[in-house]
Formats: C-alpha cells, sequence, structure tokens
C-alpha cells in the first residue's frame, strides 16, 4: 500500500492519501480546497489515479477540496447520508464497504461531533476525523454536535478495534502524527482510562471554546464540496 499522511499547517488538518500499488488506483481522506495542486503533482509522481475523496464530516474549519478534484480528475465524493452535503456522489452509512484496489475501507458512523461523521477502518489502521484526536476529541457545540453520542462513538465503535489499530486523526495542533486505539482508551485526557460517560460530558460542557473562525465561509462551502454555490 502506498501511504502518505498531509498535513496543511493553517488549519492544522491532516488528509491521507492511499494508493493500491497494484491497480494504481487511490484515495484522499479529507482534501484541502488550498492543497489540491500538490495533491495533482503528488498523485502523478507516484503514477496514482484517485477514485474517491472520503470526507470525515463536512468541516468547519477548512473547505474540502473534493469539488476540485472531481472536476479536474473526475474523482467521485464520497460523505455520511447526514452530513447534508448533497453534492456528493456517494452518501455511504454505517458498515459499508468501500473497494479500491486491494484497499478496503468500513465505514463507520461515529457521530457526535457532527451528526454525519463517520470513520474509515482499514486492516491496521482507522481515520477517525474529528471524534477521536490525539490525546483528545472534536468539539460538541456546533453542527449537531452531541457529547453523550460521542462517547458513545468513540467508545463503542473505535475502543472495540484491536488495540494496535494506528489512530490517524483529522487533526493535529501539537505535531503528534498518528496513535493506536490502546494508547488512546489509557492516555486520553478527555475519556480514556475508563472515564464515564458524564464525566466527559461534564468536560464537554466546561470547554468554553472560541467560535470556530472560518465556520461561516467553510461550512455552506463545504455542503457544495467545496465549490461555490451556484
Ligand atoms: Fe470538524
Amino acid at each position: 500500500m502506498i501511504f502518505r499522511q498531509l498535513f496543511e499547517p493553517e488549519t492544522s488538518t491532516y488528509s491521507y492519501l492511499l494508493g493500491c500499488e497494484r491497480s494504481r488506483r487511490a484515495v484522499l481522506i479529507d482534501p484541502v480546497a488550498s492543497e489540491v495542486d500538490g495533491y495533482i503533482q503528488l498523485l502523478q509522481a507516484l503514477n496514482l489515479k484517485l477514485i474517491y475523496t472520503l470526507e470525515t464530516h463536512v468541516h468547519a474549519d477548512h473547505i474540502t477540496g473534493a469539488g476540485l478534484l472531481r472536476n479536474t480528475l473526475g474523482s467521485k465524493s464520497i460523505v455520511h447520508r447526514d452530513a447534508g452535503a448533497m453534492c456528493a456522489d456517494l452518501l455511504v452509512t454505517d458498515g459499508v464497504l468501500l473497494q479500491v484496489g486491494e484497499l478496503e475501507f468500513a465505514v463507520l458512523h461515529t457521530p457526535g461531533h457532527t451528526a454525519g461523521c463517520v470513520s474509515y477502518a482499514m486492516a491496521d489502521r482507522v481515520f477517525t476525523g474529528d471524534a477521536l484526536l490525539i490525546g483528545g476529541s472534536g468539539r460538541t457545540d456546533f453542527q449537531q454536535g452531541d457529547a453523550g453520542q460521542l462517547y458513545d462513538s468513540i467508545t463503542g465503535k473505535l475502543f472495540i478495534l484491536p488495540p494496535d489499530t494506528l489512530v490517524y486523526p483529522g487533526h493535529d495542533y501539537q505535531g503528534n502524527t498518528v496513535s493506536t486505539i490502546k494508547q488512546e482508551m489509557v492516555k486520553n485526557a478527555r475519556l480514556g482510562g475508563g472515564k464515564s460517560r458524564d464525566e466527559f460530558i461534564a468536560t464537554m460542557q466546561d470547554l468554553k471554546l472560541a467560535y470556530p473562525k472560518f465556520i461561516d465561509q467553510a461550512l455552506p462551502a463545504n455542503q457544495s464540496c467545496g465549490l461555490a454555490a451556484e
């Protein structure tokens, strides 16, 4: 498998390129609009054809590159059916399996940060978007966020994966790149070490986070796959 973890510094966003060595077919998870030229160059350099862009959710902090990539390369964009992005080519639900060459992804519906959040699980790794972050979690105070639901998603859908499963999040603000399910179950500050659902809800209620800087631009743009609404 070809794998690249890509970082967009302005919003500390991680995007991921995964490619099948045999078929040369590839996917991008959570591509960022400002980075699209770089993705196209990278795909060319690696001799890969982009088949899908996979969104973990409708982002409030950056604009997706899905629409630009679809227009340029003909890739299909995928989001959960509850994400509110009807511009997508494929709306998926929990349990859907996506096959791209020899790569296989299982869609896990992991709501709570937003109603339409998904994680994409593969053999040895899971892409958790903003549900489970390294040492933390996504916020739950916008986009139909719900702390209790996020606790249930993380403990019920992610913490049951094999302990050595690699965790690749949608963001990191401290320079961490990867974790494991076991590490998060033990050390995650918000819900590791056996913290209860009530403790997690109380923690999330106490965060008092600032209004998301780009949400008023990013949300409507992402509901039309990152392209200006027509
Ligand atoms: Fe998010």
